[in-house]
Protein backbone atom coordinates (compact mmCIF):
# COMPACT_ATOMS: atom_id res chain seq x y z
CA UNK A 1 0.00 0.00 0.00
CA UNK A 2 1.33 3.29 -0.83
CA UNK A 3 2.35 5.46 2.11
CA UNK A 4 0.39 8.23 0.52
CA UNK A 5 -2.71 9.22 -0.09
CA UNK A 6 -3.69 11.91 -3.23
CA UNK A 7 -6.23 14.28 -3.09
CA UNK A 8 -7.19 16.38 -5.39
CA UNK A 9 -9.22 20.07 -5.13
CA UNK A 10 -9.79 22.28 -7.81
CA UNK A 11 -7.43 20.62 -10.53
CA UNK A 12 -4.40 21.00 -7.59
CA UNK A 13 -3.37 17.87 -6.21
CA UNK A 14 -2.07 17.11 -2.57
CA UNK A 15 -0.33 14.27 -1.10
CA UNK A 16 -1.31 13.07 2.50
CA UNK A 17 0.51 11.01 4.98
CA UNK A 18 -0.77 7.73 5.47
CA UNK A 19 -0.25 6.41 9.30
CA UNK A 20 -1.19 2.62 9.99
CA UNK A 21 -1.92 1.93 13.51
CA UNK A 22 -0.27 -1.31 15.58
CA UNK A 23 -3.86 -3.72 14.20
CA UNK A 24 -3.13 -2.25 10.80
CA UNK A 25 -6.06 0.60 10.91
CA UNK A 26 -5.54 2.85 8.34
CA UNK A 27 -5.61 6.98 8.88
CA UNK A 28 -4.78 9.70 6.44
CA UNK A 29 -2.93 12.29 8.18
CA UNK A 30 -4.84 15.43 7.93
CA UNK A 31 -2.51 17.80 9.92
CA UNK A 32 -1.15 20.26 7.58
CA UNK A 33 -4.14 20.29 5.34
CA UNK A 34 -5.25 23.74 6.15
CA UNK A 35 -2.34 25.37 5.39
CA UNK A 36 -1.23 23.67 2.61
CA UNK A 37 -4.36 24.21 0.75
CA UNK A 38 -4.50 27.42 1.97
CA UNK A 39 -8.01 26.83 4.04
CA UNK A 40 -9.64 23.90 2.96
CA UNK A 41 -10.74 21.64 5.95
CA UNK A 42 -12.95 18.05 6.05
CA UNK A 43 -16.22 18.29 8.02
CA UNK A 44 -17.52 15.25 9.78
CA UNK A 45 -20.31 15.76 12.14
CA UNK A 46 -20.53 13.11 14.72
CA UNK A 47 -16.93 12.30 13.84
CA UNK A 48 -18.37 9.05 12.22
CA UNK A 49 -14.48 9.01 10.04
CA UNK A 50 -12.13 11.55 12.59
CA UNK A 51 -9.70 10.24 15.05
CA UNK A 52 -9.24 12.89 17.53
CA UNK A 53 -5.77 11.06 18.63
CA UNK A 54 -3.42 8.79 18.60
CA UNK A 55 -4.38 6.01 22.22
CA UNK A 56 -2.56 3.50 22.97
CA UNK A 57 -5.08 2.13 25.49
CA UNK A 58 -8.12 0.51 24.66
CA UNK A 59 -8.34 -1.31 20.95
CA UNK A 60 -12.14 -1.82 19.42
CA UNK A 61 -12.95 -3.49 16.55
CA UNK A 62 -16.49 -3.12 15.52
CA UNK A 63 -16.83 -5.34 12.37
CA UNK A 64 -15.46 -8.30 14.14
CA UNK A 65 -16.90 -7.32 17.97
CA UNK A 66 -13.37 -7.40 19.81
CA UNK A 67 -12.10 -5.41 22.60
CA UNK A 68 -8.84 -5.11 24.44
CA UNK A 69 -7.37 -3.05 26.99
CA UNK A 70 -4.23 -2.48 26.62
CA UNK A 71 -4.00 -5.68 24.69
CA UNK A 72 -5.82 -8.26 26.79
CA UNK A 73 -8.97 -9.23 25.96
CA UNK A 74 -12.42 -8.35 27.42
CA UNK A 75 -13.62 -11.73 28.02
CA UNK A 76 -9.93 -12.98 29.70
CA UNK A 77 -9.83 -9.45 31.96
CA UNK A 78 -13.62 -9.98 33.03
CA UNK A 79 -13.17 -13.49 33.71
CA UNK A 80 -9.47 -13.53 35.42
CA UNK A 81 -9.14 -9.94 36.94
CA UNK A 82 -10.40 -7.93 39.49
CA UNK A 83 -11.92 -4.15 38.78
CA UNK A 84 -8.90 -2.58 40.98
CA UNK A 85 -5.92 -4.59 38.99
CA UNK A 86 -7.98 -3.14 35.35
CA UNK A 87 -7.82 0.32 36.52
CA UNK A 88 -3.91 0.17 37.17
CA UNK A 89 -3.56 -1.64 34.00
CA UNK A 90 -5.89 0.86 32.24
CA UNK A 91 -4.36 3.81 33.92
CA UNK A 92 -0.11 2.68 34.07
CA UNK A 93 -0.10 0.19 30.95
CA UNK A 94 0.94 -3.02 32.72
CA UNK A 95 -0.88 -5.57 34.56
CA UNK A 96 0.41 -4.51 38.28
CA UNK A 97 2.70 -7.19 40.37
CA UNK A 98 0.85 -8.17 43.97
CA UNK A 99 3.24 -5.25 45.22
CA UNK A 100 2.26 -2.54 43.07
CA UNK A 101 -1.32 -3.51 43.41
CA UNK A 102 -1.45 -3.33 47.19
CA UNK A 103 -0.01 0.30 47.03
CA UNK A 104 -1.89 1.18 44.65
CA UNK A 105 -4.86 0.15 46.75
CA UNK A 106 -3.26 1.39 50.44
CA UNK A 107 -3.19 4.19 48.75
CA UNK A 108 -6.64 4.68 47.13
CA UNK A 109 -7.68 3.69 51.10
CA UNK A 110 -5.83 6.71 52.16
CA UNK A 111 -7.12 9.48 49.98
CA UNK A 112 -10.90 8.11 50.17
CA UNK A 113 -11.90 10.56 53.06
CA UNK A 114 -14.06 13.54 51.37
CA UNK A 115 -13.86 16.64 53.42
CA UNK A 116 -16.93 16.46 55.25
CA UNK A 117 -18.40 20.38 53.94
CA UNK A 118 -19.32 18.01 51.47
CA UNK A 119 -22.00 16.84 52.80
CA UNK A 120 -23.27 20.56 53.21
CA UNK A 121 -23.82 20.86 49.21
CA UNK A 122 -25.27 17.51 49.12
CA UNK A 123 -27.65 18.50 51.65
CA UNK A 124 -28.38 21.18 49.29
CA UNK A 125 -29.67 19.46 46.71
CA UNK A 126 -33.24 18.17 46.38
CA UNK A 127 -34.36 14.69 46.95
CA UNK A 128 -35.61 14.31 43.63
CA UNK A 129 -31.99 15.54 41.88
CA UNK A 130 -31.06 12.81 39.33
CA UNK A 131 -28.16 11.67 40.95
CA UNK A 132 -25.86 12.22 37.82
CA UNK A 133 -26.48 15.76 38.24
CA UNK A 134 -25.47 15.48 41.71
CA UNK A 135 -22.42 13.03 40.66
CA UNK A 136 -20.98 15.55 38.83
CA UNK A 137 -21.23 18.77 40.72
CA UNK A 138 -19.68 17.34 43.36
CA UNK A 139 -16.82 15.54 41.37
CA UNK A 140 -16.36 19.39 40.19
CA UNK A 141 -16.68 20.53 43.49
CA UNK A 142 -13.59 18.43 44.87
CA UNK A 143 -11.78 20.62 43.16
CA UNK A 144 -12.73 23.54 45.80
CA UNK A 145 -11.11 21.09 48.59
CA UNK A 146 -8.60 19.84 46.45
CA UNK A 147 -7.53 23.21 44.98
CA UNK A 148 -3.52 22.27 43.79
CA UNK A 149 -3.18 21.77 40.52
CA UNK A 150 -1.91 18.49 38.49
CA UNK A 151 2.08 19.21 37.49
CA UNK A 152 2.10 16.73 34.98
CA UNK A 153 5.67 17.22 35.05
CA UNK A 154 5.89 14.81 38.35
CA UNK A 155 5.01 11.25 38.36
CA UNK A 156 4.60 11.54 42.07
CA UNK A 157 1.90 14.58 41.51
CA UNK A 158 0.03 12.86 38.67
CA UNK A 159 -0.41 9.82 40.92
CA UNK A 160 -1.42 11.48 44.08
CA UNK A 161 -4.47 12.99 41.62
CA UNK A 162 -5.26 9.70 40.57
CA UNK A 163 -5.83 7.78 43.84
CA UNK A 164 -7.44 10.05 45.65
CA UNK A 165 -10.21 10.39 42.97
CA UNK A 166 -9.81 6.45 42.76
CA UNK A 167 -10.83 6.97 46.49
CA UNK A 168 -13.17 9.88 46.87
CA UNK A 169 -15.15 8.91 43.52
CA UNK A 170 -16.96 5.98 44.84
CA UNK A 171 -17.71 7.45 48.35
CA UNK A 172 -19.71 10.32 46.16
CA UNK A 173 -21.07 7.42 44.41
CA UNK A 174 -22.47 6.05 47.61
CA UNK A 175 -23.76 9.31 49.21
CA UNK A 176 -25.46 10.18 46.08
CA UNK A 177 -27.24 7.25 46.45
CA UNK A 178 -28.12 7.21 50.00
CA UNK A 179 -29.04 10.79 50.12
CA UNK A 180 -31.93 9.91 48.08
CA UNK A 181 -32.69 7.55 50.30
CA UNK A 182 -32.35 9.49 53.52
CA UNK A 183 -30.09 7.30 54.82
CA UNK A 184 -26.77 8.75 56.85
CA UNK A 185 -23.69 9.58 54.81
CA UNK A 186 -21.10 7.34 55.90
CA UNK A 187 -17.76 5.60 54.84
CA UNK A 188 -16.76 2.26 54.27
CA UNK A 189 -14.04 -0.31 55.76
CA UNK A 190 -10.35 0.10 55.10
CA UNK A 191 -10.42 -4.04 55.20
CA UNK A 192 -12.48 -4.68 52.38
CA UNK A 193 -11.72 -5.27 48.58
CA UNK A 194 -12.16 -2.01 46.80
CA UNK A 195 -15.76 -3.31 44.89
CA UNK A 196 -16.77 -4.71 48.70
CA UNK A 197 -16.32 -1.27 50.21
CA UNK A 198 -18.22 0.10 47.59
CA UNK A 199 -21.57 -1.98 48.15
CA UNK A 200 -20.75 -1.64 52.32
CA UNK A 201 -20.65 1.99 50.99
CA UNK A 202 -24.04 2.18 48.93
CA UNK A 203 -26.06 -0.30 51.58
CA UNK A 204 -25.29 -0.41 54.94
CA UNK A 205 -28.19 0.04 57.26
CA UNK A 206 -27.86 1.90 60.06
CA UNK A 207 -27.39 -0.46 63.17
CA UNK A 208 -26.74 -3.36 61.03
CA UNK A 209 -24.00 -5.22 59.85
CA UNK A 210 -23.79 -5.35 56.16
CA UNK A 211 -23.15 -8.66 54.90
CA UNK A 212 -20.85 -9.15 51.95
CA UNK A 213 -22.69 -11.41 49.04
CA UNK A 214 -19.81 -13.04 47.03
CA UNK A 215 -22.13 -13.13 44.15
CA UNK A 216 -22.81 -9.37 44.25
CA UNK A 217 -19.14 -8.09 44.65
CA UNK A 218 -18.41 -10.81 41.40
CA UNK A 219 -21.16 -9.66 39.38
CA UNK A 220 -20.47 -5.74 40.18
CA UNK A 221 -16.74 -6.29 39.94
CA UNK A 222 -17.38 -7.77 36.22
CA UNK A 223 -19.50 -4.89 35.28
CA UNK A 224 -17.18 -2.06 36.38
CA UNK A 225 -14.30 -4.14 34.30
CA UNK A 226 -16.46 -4.31 30.97
CA UNK A 227 -17.19 -0.23 31.43
CA UNK A 228 -13.56 0.61 32.27
CA UNK A 229 -12.76 1.52 29.09
CA UNK A 230 -14.49 2.07 25.42
CA UNK A 231 -11.50 4.47 23.63
CA UNK A 232 -12.87 7.81 22.40
CA UNK A 233 -16.71 7.28 22.62
CA UNK A 234 -18.42 10.77 23.81
CA UNK A 235 -17.87 11.21 27.45
CA UNK A 236 -14.30 9.88 26.78
CA UNK A 237 -13.76 12.78 24.35
CA UNK A 238 -15.10 15.07 26.34
CA UNK A 239 -12.17 14.58 29.18
CA UNK A 240 -9.85 14.59 26.80
CA UNK A 241 -10.72 17.98 25.14
CA UNK A 242 -11.91 19.65 28.47
CA UNK A 243 -8.12 18.28 29.80
CA UNK A 244 -6.77 19.73 26.16
CA UNK A 245 -7.78 22.99 27.75
CA UNK A 246 -5.40 22.55 31.00
CA UNK A 247 -8.11 21.91 33.16
CA UNK A 248 -7.81 20.27 36.09
CA UNK A 249 -8.38 15.91 36.55
CA UNK A 250 -11.69 16.56 38.54
CA UNK A 251 -13.34 19.16 36.40
CA UNK A 252 -12.42 16.76 33.64
CA UNK A 253 -13.96 14.27 35.39
CA UNK A 254 -16.58 16.50 36.11
CA UNK A 255 -17.31 17.05 31.93
CA UNK A 256 -17.31 13.65 31.38
CA UNK A 257 -20.33 12.39 33.60
CA UNK A 258 -22.27 14.71 32.11
CA UNK A 259 -21.43 13.52 28.82
CA UNK A 260 -22.27 10.17 30.05
CA UNK A 261 -25.21 11.17 31.47
CA UNK A 262 -27.40 11.42 27.96
CA UNK A 263 -29.84 8.41 27.05
CA UNK A 264 -27.74 7.92 23.66
CA UNK A 265 -24.74 7.32 26.18
CA UNK A 266 -24.62 6.24 29.73
CA UNK A 267 -28.09 7.22 30.30
CA UNK A 268 -29.32 3.94 27.77
CA UNK A 269 -29.08 1.69 30.71
CA UNK A 270 -31.85 3.52 33.01
CA UNK A 271 -33.21 4.36 30.13
CA UNK A 272 -33.26 0.68 28.46
CA UNK A 273 -34.74 -0.36 31.70
CA UNK A 274 -37.88 1.85 31.63
CA UNK A 275 -38.33 0.64 28.64
CA UNK A 276 -38.68 -2.68 29.18
CA UNK A 277 -40.83 -1.61 32.20
CA UNK A 278 -43.16 0.53 30.01
CA UNK A 279 -43.55 -2.76 27.28
CA UNK A 280 -44.49 -4.91 30.78
CA UNK A 281 -46.97 -2.63 31.68
CA UNK A 282 -48.41 -2.24 28.26
CA UNK A 283 -48.86 -5.94 28.31
CA UNK A 284 -45.95 -7.07 27.05
CA UNK A 285 -46.29 -7.05 23.68
CA UNK A 286 -42.90 -6.44 22.10
CA UNK A 287 -43.97 -6.11 18.62
CA UNK A 288 -45.56 -3.06 18.93
CA UNK A 289 -42.72 -1.76 20.47
CA UNK A 290 -40.29 -3.02 17.70
CA UNK A 291 -42.98 -1.63 15.00
CA UNK A 292 -42.44 1.68 16.85
CA UNK A 293 -38.84 1.08 16.53
CA UNK A 294 -38.90 1.47 12.92
CA UNK A 295 -41.52 3.72 12.32
CA UNK A 296 -39.74 7.01 11.12
CA UNK A 297 -42.03 8.88 12.18
CA UNK A 298 -41.92 7.58 15.76
CA UNK A 299 -39.21 9.40 18.00
CA UNK A 300 -38.77 5.94 19.71
CA UNK A 301 -35.57 3.77 19.73
CA UNK A 302 -34.90 0.47 20.84
CA UNK A 303 -32.93 1.49 24.01
CA UNK A 304 -29.88 -0.46 24.48
CA UNK A 305 -29.43 -1.27 20.64
CA UNK A 306 -27.37 -0.08 17.83
CA UNK A 307 -23.52 1.17 18.24
CA UNK A 308 -21.91 3.91 16.79
CA UNK A 309 -18.92 1.77 16.52
CA UNK A 310 -20.24 -1.85 16.88
CA UNK A 311 -21.86 -3.17 13.74
CA UNK A 312 -21.46 -6.73 15.45
CA UNK A 313 -22.40 -8.08 18.77
CA UNK A 314 -21.32 -5.76 21.30
CA UNK A 315 -18.38 -8.35 23.46
CA UNK A 316 -19.38 -6.51 26.58
CA UNK A 317 -23.40 -7.76 26.23
CA UNK A 318 -23.13 -11.34 25.06
CA UNK A 319 -20.48 -11.27 28.71
CA UNK A 320 -23.55 -9.43 30.70
CA UNK A 321 -25.75 -10.94 29.34
CA UNK A 322 -24.77 -14.77 30.42
CA UNK A 323 -23.81 -13.17 33.73
CA UNK A 324 -27.27 -11.57 34.00
CA UNK A 325 -28.31 -15.25 33.81
CA UNK A 326 -26.11 -16.46 36.58
CA UNK A 327 -26.83 -13.56 38.91
CA UNK A 328 -30.26 -13.93 38.73
CA UNK A 329 -30.70 -17.70 38.97
CA UNK A 330 -27.94 -17.32 41.82
CA UNK A 331 -30.08 -15.02 43.83
CA UNK A 332 -32.92 -16.77 43.08
CA UNK A 333 -34.67 -14.13 41.20
CA UNK A 334 -37.20 -14.19 38.94
CA UNK A 335 -37.51 -11.23 36.68
CA UNK A 336 -40.19 -10.80 33.96
CA UNK A 337 -38.23 -8.20 32.59
CA UNK A 338 -35.31 -10.27 31.69
CA UNK A 339 -37.79 -12.57 29.56
CA UNK A 340 -39.28 -9.82 27.99
CA UNK A 341 -35.27 -8.95 27.18
CA UNK A 342 -34.90 -11.87 25.75
CA UNK A 343 -38.01 -12.17 23.67
CA UNK A 344 -37.10 -8.63 22.14
CA UNK A 345 -33.69 -9.34 21.68
CA UNK A 346 -34.44 -12.74 19.55
CA UNK A 347 -37.00 -10.54 17.10
CA UNK A 348 -34.74 -7.81 16.86
CA UNK A 349 -31.88 -10.07 15.68
CA UNK A 350 -34.44 -11.73 13.36
CA UNK A 351 -35.92 -8.55 12.01
CA UNK A 352 -34.71 -7.47 8.42
CA UNK A 353 -34.64 -3.81 9.68
CA UNK A 354 -32.13 -4.29 12.30
CA UNK A 355 -29.95 -6.76 10.52
CA UNK A 356 -29.82 -4.54 7.58
CA UNK A 357 -28.76 -1.63 9.92
CA UNK A 358 -26.36 -3.92 11.50
CA UNK A 359 -27.96 -3.21 14.93
CA UNK A 360 -27.18 -5.56 18.32
CA UNK A 361 -27.70 -5.72 21.97
CA UNK A 362 -24.99 -2.98 23.30
CA UNK A 363 -23.09 -3.08 26.76
CA UNK A 364 -26.39 -1.50 28.85
CA UNK A 365 -29.20 -4.05 27.42
CA UNK A 366 -28.86 -6.39 29.93
CA UNK A 367 -26.63 -4.15 33.04
CA UNK A 368 -29.79 -2.60 33.90
CA UNK A 369 -31.19 -6.60 34.69
CA UNK A 370 -28.19 -7.52 36.98
CA UNK A 371 -28.11 -3.71 38.60
CA UNK A 372 -31.50 -4.25 39.50
CA UNK A 373 -31.56 -7.47 40.70
CA UNK A 374 -28.76 -6.19 43.29
CA UNK A 375 -31.14 -3.80 44.92
CA UNK A 376 -29.71 -0.46 42.81
CA UNK A 377 -32.26 1.93 41.95
CA UNK A 378 -33.07 2.61 38.26
CA UNK A 379 -31.86 6.62 38.61
CA UNK A 380 -27.82 5.16 39.87
CA UNK A 381 -27.36 2.84 36.85
CA UNK A 382 -25.50 5.66 35.05
CA UNK A 383 -23.82 6.37 37.83
CA UNK A 384 -22.22 2.66 38.33
CA UNK A 385 -21.91 3.38 34.66
CA UNK A 386 -19.33 6.24 35.46
CA UNK A 387 -18.18 4.38 38.77
CA UNK A 388 -17.01 1.71 36.00
CA UNK A 389 -15.53 4.09 33.32
CA UNK A 390 -13.58 5.93 36.07
CA UNK A 391 -10.10 4.49 35.39
CA UNK A 392 -10.79 4.70 31.63
CA UNK A 393 -11.10 8.80 31.90
CA UNK A 394 -8.28 9.10 34.04
CA UNK A 395 -6.10 6.65 31.96
CA UNK A 396 -7.42 8.77 28.40
CA UNK A 397 -6.90 12.13 30.31
CA UNK A 398 -3.34 10.93 31.99
CA UNK A 399 -2.16 10.15 28.10
CA UNK A 400 -3.75 13.28 26.47
CA UNK A 401 -1.59 15.57 28.81
CA UNK A 402 1.30 13.17 28.80
CA UNK A 403 1.76 13.33 25.04
CA UNK A 404 1.51 16.83 25.40
CA UNK A 405 -1.52 16.97 22.63
CA UNK A 406 -2.63 20.53 22.02
CA UNK A 407 -6.02 21.86 23.13
CA UNK A 408 -9.22 20.48 21.36
CA UNK A 409 -10.53 23.18 18.74
CA UNK A 410 -12.48 22.01 15.92
CA UNK A 411 -13.20 24.09 12.31
CA UNK A 412 -16.60 24.29 11.18
CA UNK A 413 -18.18 25.10 7.84
CA UNK A 414 -20.12 28.47 8.65
CA UNK A 415 -23.78 28.64 6.68
CA UNK A 416 -25.31 31.45 8.11
CA UNK A 417 -25.86 35.19 7.29
CA UNK A 418 -22.88 37.11 4.96
CA UNK A 419 -22.09 40.49 6.16
CA UNK A 420 -25.13 42.95 6.32
CA UNK A 421 -25.46 46.28 8.03
CA UNK A 422 -27.31 46.66 11.95
CA UNK A 423 -30.54 47.40 11.61
CA UNK A 424 -32.27 49.99 14.18
CA UNK A 425 -35.04 47.67 16.58
CA UNK A 426 -37.87 50.72 14.85
CA UNK A 427 -37.02 49.53 11.70
CA UNK A 428 -37.21 45.09 12.57
N1 LIG B 1 -33.57 1.64 17.42
C1 LIG B 1 -34.06 1.84 16.17
N2 LIG B 1 -33.33 2.28 15.14
C2 LIG B 1 -32.04 2.54 15.37
C3 LIG B 1 -31.47 2.37 16.63
C4 LIG B 1 -32.28 1.89 17.67
N3 LIG B 1 -31.79 1.71 18.89
N4 LIG B 1 -30.15 2.70 16.57
C5 LIG B 1 -29.91 3.07 15.31
N5 LIG B 1 -31.05 2.98 14.58
C6 LIG B 1 -31.19 3.26 13.13
C7 LIG B 1 -31.24 4.74 12.85
O1 LIG B 1 -32.56 5.24 12.88
C8 LIG B 1 -30.63 4.81 11.47
O2 LIG B 1 -31.58 4.38 10.56
P1 LIG B 1 -31.60 4.99 9.06
O3 LIG B 1 -30.30 4.59 8.45
O4 LIG B 1 -32.80 4.36 8.42
O5 LIG B 1 -31.75 6.48 9.23
C9 LIG B 1 -29.54 3.73 11.53
O6 LIG B 1 -30.02 2.77 12.50
C10 LIG B 1 -28.16 4.22 11.96
O7 LIG B 1 -28.29 4.88 13.21
P2 LIG B 1 -27.50 6.19 13.63
O8 LIG B 1 -28.30 6.96 14.63
O9 LIG B 1 -27.06 6.92 12.40
O10 LIG B 1 -26.23 5.54 14.30
P3 LIG B 1 -25.26 6.28 15.28
O11 LIG B 1 -23.97 5.59 15.17
O12 LIG B 1 -25.29 7.76 15.07
O13 LIG B 1 -25.92 6.02 16.74
C11 LIG B 1 -26.47 5.06 18.82
C12 LIG B 1 -25.51 5.03 17.61
C13 LIG B 1 -25.90 4.18 19.93
C14 LIG B 1 -26.59 6.51 19.37
C15 LIG B 1 -27.84 4.54 18.35
O14 LIG B 1 -27.74 3.22 17.86
C16 LIG B 1 -28.90 4.63 19.44
O15 LIG B 1 -29.53 5.68 19.62
N6 LIG B 1 -29.13 3.50 20.22
C17 LIG B 1 -30.04 3.53 21.33
C18 LIG B 1 -29.35 4.17 22.55
C19 LIG B 1 -28.34 3.24 23.18
O16 LIG B 1 -28.59 2.07 23.44
N7 LIG B 1 -27.16 3.83 23.52
C20 LIG B 1 -26.10 3.11 24.22
C21 LIG B 1 -24.87 2.92 23.39
S1 LIG B 1 -23.76 1.73 24.15
C22 LIG B 1 -23.20 2.49 25.58
C23 LIG B 1 -22.19 3.51 25.32
O17 LIG B 1 -20.99 3.14 25.12
O18 LIG B 1 -22.55 4.68 25.31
Amino acid sequence: MSDKATLEIHGKTYELPIVVGSENEVAIDIKSLRNDTGGVITIDPGYKNTGSCESAITFLDGEKGILRYRGYSIEELAEKADFLEVAYLLIFGELPTQEQLDKFHADIKHHSVVDDDVKKIIEAFPKSAHPMGVLSSLTSALTAFNPSSVDINSEEAMYNAIVRILGKFPVLVSWTMRKKQGLPLEYGDDNLGYVENVLKMMFKRPGKDYQQNKILVDALDKLLILHADHEQNCSTSTVRITGSSHAGLFVSLAAGISALWGPLHGGANQAVLEMLEAIKEDGGDTKKYMAKAKDKNDPFRLMGFGHRVYKNFDPRAKIIKKSADEVLGDLGVEDPILDIAKGLEKEALEDQYFVDRKLYPNVDFYSGIIYRAMGIPVEMFTVMFALGRLPGWIAQWREMRLRKEPIGRPRQLYTGETQRSFKDISKR
